[in-house]
């Protein structure tokens, strides 16, 4: 499977500090806000993650993450010229993603969940996942009916059908570039994400699950400033040493060139 980390957009809830860098570099207590996303993707076992970024600050990420060998992974880069809505990364990431499933993360987006089990486990369809939030109108949200199956999903309803949000974490098959090829934007002029999600809800598709522990959308000055905090109690950043002993391991297993 393979990982995108959705790392465009320009920030605007967050001016000033989004004025000359990026939202997803800004600092979470002790690392860039993009290592929690990058972290989640590869304790679920994804090595080959597309991170797409806005034309601004396209070299600052490269600068920070490189090709990924530090992290015991392999980076590739796209560039978002305009935001026209998350499922707009689908089309971005057609070639890298190739004929494989892609699990996608958004940028902003910090979890203490563990996606290993739904990655391993996925097939084909697509999984989604929700958490109960007290400000549901914020968010895509996430009808559930008997047994969790789901009923709808809406995005950003003035009156939310429930309290459960619909999370930036997608697992979708390789179905979701077709799909997405054929997604007109919405009203207010993006290509949506619960749309995707709708399509493969209408085919009986649509699995989801809800979360256990955190989840915070770092985007608004009081999340970015829980996310802080709760980085800073639960220790959520990339242990670097971790890392580097898994590429020490691999370069020495490696067959010798002859
Ligand atoms: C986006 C999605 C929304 C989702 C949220 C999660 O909203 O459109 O469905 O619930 O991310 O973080 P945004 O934060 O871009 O407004």
């Amino acid at each position: 499977m393979k990982g995108i980390i959705l790392a465009g957009g320009s920030g605007t809830r967050l001016h000033p500090l989004t004025k000359v860098t990026s939202k997803q570099l800004l600092p979470v207590y002790n690392q860039p806000m993009i290592y929690f996303p990058l972290n989640t993707l590869l304790k679920a076992g994804i090595r080959d993650i597309l991170i797409i970024v806005a034309p601004e600050h396209s070299g600052d990420f490269v600068n920070l993450l490189g090709s990924g060998k530090q992290f015991g992974a392999r980076f590739a880069y796209e560039v978002q010229d305009h935001p026209e809505g998350l499922a707009q990364a689908y089309l971005i990431a057609a070639d890298f993603i190739g004929d494989e499933s892609v699990a996608m993360i958004l940028g902003d987006n910090i979890f203490t969940h563990d996606f290993g089990p739904a990655v391993r486990s996925f097939k084909s369809g697509a999984t989604v996942f929700a958490k109960q939030v007290p400000d549901a109108q914020r968010f895509g949200v996430i009808e559930f009916g008997q047994g969790n199956t789901v009923l709808s999903i809406e995005e950003k309803p003035a009156k939310p059908k429930s309290n459960f949000a619909q999370v930036g974490f997608y697992i979708f098959d390789n179905r979701v570039i077709e799909f997405a090829r054929n997604l007109k934007p919405s009203k207010r002029g993006e290509l949506e994400i619960v749309d995707l999600g709708n399509i493969y809800l209408k085919n009986k598709e649509l699995h989801a699950e809800v979360l256990e522990g955190d989840w915070i959308d770092a985007g608004t000055f009081e999340s970015l400033y829980r996310a802080a905090t709760v980085v800073r109690e639960k220790d959520l950043g990339i242990d670097m040493d971790a890392y580097r002993v898994h590429v020490e391991i691999k370069n020495v297993k490696k067959p010798m060139a002859m």
